[in-house]
């Protein structure tokens, strides 16, 4: 276990009624005038719209709306809304949706507040906004875990990157089910599997040996399995999606980072996938994670078999460490095919060719702490490797 300092500033607000409580007793604490995010028009149909503005009416606020903010958000698109932030005098942004909106909110509120163009103050100077206009968040799909942190996955279209940008944090987070169970099927079972990753992404950080967070991420990713059994057997189950709720915020919510050193290198391969093939990002992870581990797993075999039996419930009686690490990176790619998630790129519905997986390798940014570091010629093997 690392030294750390734990603070957290996101209130939430979780189960029945979670968004008139968090609304009712929250925003009193702010201005009139709040700006309503939301994506491409889920929310207008199934009726989240108009039950989250009759909520601001009653607590006596003024809307100003911020539609279409689209799956993977483009820098372009933080920059409209800041712009509209700063005409409308905004004093709330309140996001209404899933990782998408939450995160491009998260960049209007920072850019918002300064002239500075965000992406040039954080990648070339190195500085980072200080100053936001607050922000609430209304979670209608769950598996980022977004609205628990202040990173935001921007992506630049004319630069071809899709990265991590610091914004604001939320204020609150409301994970009221109500708002979610019109969540198609797929997206349900896609963002559980992104939970799983950054589980997966925090666990095989370092340190590697027995610690308190590494524990407590094994009891999340058994419940996140568990619960997305049920949920692809039957995407109405409140049970199972009260419980993938929780745990996208619980890998999320910096718990079980805490003294380690996390990676996230599935992650940064996939995001370079999504800047040049705008695909699903659970999707992606789904395609990139074992061909990743099977590359990796010997620089870690230890660590990998733990994972095995800890978490897939191999047996490893009989089996040297390294068949029981493999066995347990094939029990994740026999789940990931049974929760109907895509198994290669084809059937991730891209076809990129060598070309294009090398200008995404050559682009990916490389973690320092995943087993070991790896290089941009086996990053580029690992993507030939999905096909
Ligand atoms: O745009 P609308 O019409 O609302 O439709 C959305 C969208 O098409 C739809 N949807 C959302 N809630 C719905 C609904 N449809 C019906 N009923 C509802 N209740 O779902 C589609 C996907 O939404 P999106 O927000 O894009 O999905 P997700 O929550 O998976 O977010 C993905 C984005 O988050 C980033 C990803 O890279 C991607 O850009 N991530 C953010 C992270 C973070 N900030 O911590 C961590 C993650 O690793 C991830 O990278
Ligand atoms: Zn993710």
């Amino acid at each position: 276990m690392n030294d750390f300092v734990y603070s957290y500033p996101v209130k939430v607000y979780f189960g029945t009624d979670a968004a008139k409580k968090a609304i009712s007793q929250e925003m009193g604490k702010y201005g009139k005038r709040v700006m309503l995010a939301y994506g491409g028009g889920s929310v207008r149909k199934n009726g989240t719209y108009d039950a989250v503005a009759a909520m601001l009416r009653e607590a006596g606020k003024e809307i100003v709306d911020c539609p279409g903010i689209m799956p993977n958000p483009t820098y372009q698109k933080v920059q409209e809304g800041a712009a509209l932030a700063r005409e409308q005098r905004i004093d709330f942004i309140l996001a209404v949706g899933g990782g998408s909106v939450i995160d491009c909110c998260k960049i209007i509120s920072a850019q918002a507040k300064t002239r500075r163009d965000i992406w040039q103050m954080e990648f070339e100077d190195r500085e980072y906004p200080t100053e936001f206009i607050p922000m609430g968040a209304i979670v209608t799909a769950t598996g980022t875990g977004a609205e628990m942190n202040n990173g935001a996955v921007i992506t630049h279209e004319e630069k071809k990157i899709k990265t991590g940008v610091l914004g604001a944090f939320a204020s609150f987070a409301a994970l009221d089910l109500r708002f979610m169970m019109s969540l198609p099927a797929r997206q349900v079972i896609s963002g559980g599997f992104d939970t799983l990753s950054h589980c997966m992404e925090t666990y095989f950080g370092s340190p590697r040996t027995a610690n308190v967070s590494d524990e407590i991420n094994e009891a999340v990713m058994r419940n996140t399995i568990r619960n997305l059994r049920v949920a692809a057997k039957d995407v109405h189950d409140e049970a199972a999606r009260r419980e993938l709720a929780w745990d996208s915020a619980m890998a999320e919510n910096g718990i079980l980072k805490l003294g380690k050193v996390t990676d996230f290198q599935a992650h940064m391969i996939e995001h370079q996938l999504g800047a040049y093939t705008d695909c699903n990002h659970g999707c992606g992870l789904a395609v990139i994670h074992p061909p990743l581990y099977r590359h990796i797993c010997r620089d870690a075999t230890e660590r990998f078999a733990h994972f095995a039996e800890a978490v897939w419930g191999v047996d490893g009686s009989g089996k040297t460490r390294e068949e029981t690490a493999l066995a347990g990176i094939e029990a994740l790619a026999a789940f990931i095919r049974e929760i109907g998630l895509p198994t290669t790129f084809a059937e991730l519905g891209v076809e990129p060719d060598e070309d294009m997986l090398r200008a995404v390798a050559d682009s990916t940014n490389i973690q320092p702490g995943y087993c070991r570091r790896l290089t941009t010629d086996e990053i580029f093997a690992i993507l030939m490797a999905c096909r």
